[in-house]
């Protein structure tokens, strides 16, 4: 038997993805979700964790800006690859330089619109709405030096109608994150 892709996955909040993407790869042979990330002592992601059984690690904004202790964490660790998954920090050029073309980012748009600095969680979906854009959708893409500017990998497309609030638009979003973020790890990493 090959041994198993190892992944981290890194969230700041919620972590409703991360645990999507857990679940997806539970009984998966080839693909192990080893341990989850965050900066946020008290991040809900780590009760998700702790639910699911799955090591979590808390390093503080300093840290993780600074880089050297989550990188021997994840060495330690065997990890292959990183996956961003509303994880608000930008992610230092030490650990992009160990990891090249190995971490992944989700977004909540299409990008490159409303995408950059300050662009995350519901600002995002707030500016989809005041733009009176008809569409949104999600933008996977690797993760380099810059915020939301790594090479596309796949986008999929929700429509917004006049009706909807920004709560409205996350939904139909979150729907897509949950169906696609998954399915398009596996087919990157294998
Ligand atoms: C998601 O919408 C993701 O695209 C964005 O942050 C949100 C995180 O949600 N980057 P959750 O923590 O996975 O519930």
């Amino acid at each position: 038997m090959t041994t198993p892709v190892k992944v981290a996955i890194f969230a700041s909040g919620n972590g409703s993805n991360a645990e999507n993407i857990a679940n997806y790869f539970m009984n998966n042979n080839s693909i192990l979700i080893d341990s989850f990330y965050t900066n946020k002592a008290d991040a809900f992601v780590i009760e998700r964790a702790k639910n699911l059984g799955i090591h979590c690690s808390f390093y503080s904004n300093p840290d993780f800006r600074e880089g050297s202790s989550v990188i021997t964490e994840l060495k330690e660790r065997g990890i292959d690859f990183i996956i961003l998954a509303g994880f608000l920090l930008k992610i230092p050029m030490n650990i992009i330089k160990e990891f090249p073309n190995k971490i992944m980012n989700i977004h909540p748009a299409l990008l490159p619109k409303f995408g950059g600095k300050g662009m995350y969680g519901d600002r995002v979906h707030i500016a989809v709405k005041e733009a009176g854009g008809k569409e949104s959708g999600i933008t996977i893409h690797y993760v380099n030096e810059h915020f939301d500017e790594g090479k596309h990998i796949f986008q999929a497309k929700c429509e917004v109608l006049a009706a909807d609030s920004p709560d409205d638009i996350a939904e139909k979003v979150h729907k897509l994150e949950y169906k696609y973020y998954p399915e398009i790890i596996e087919k990157v990493l294998l």
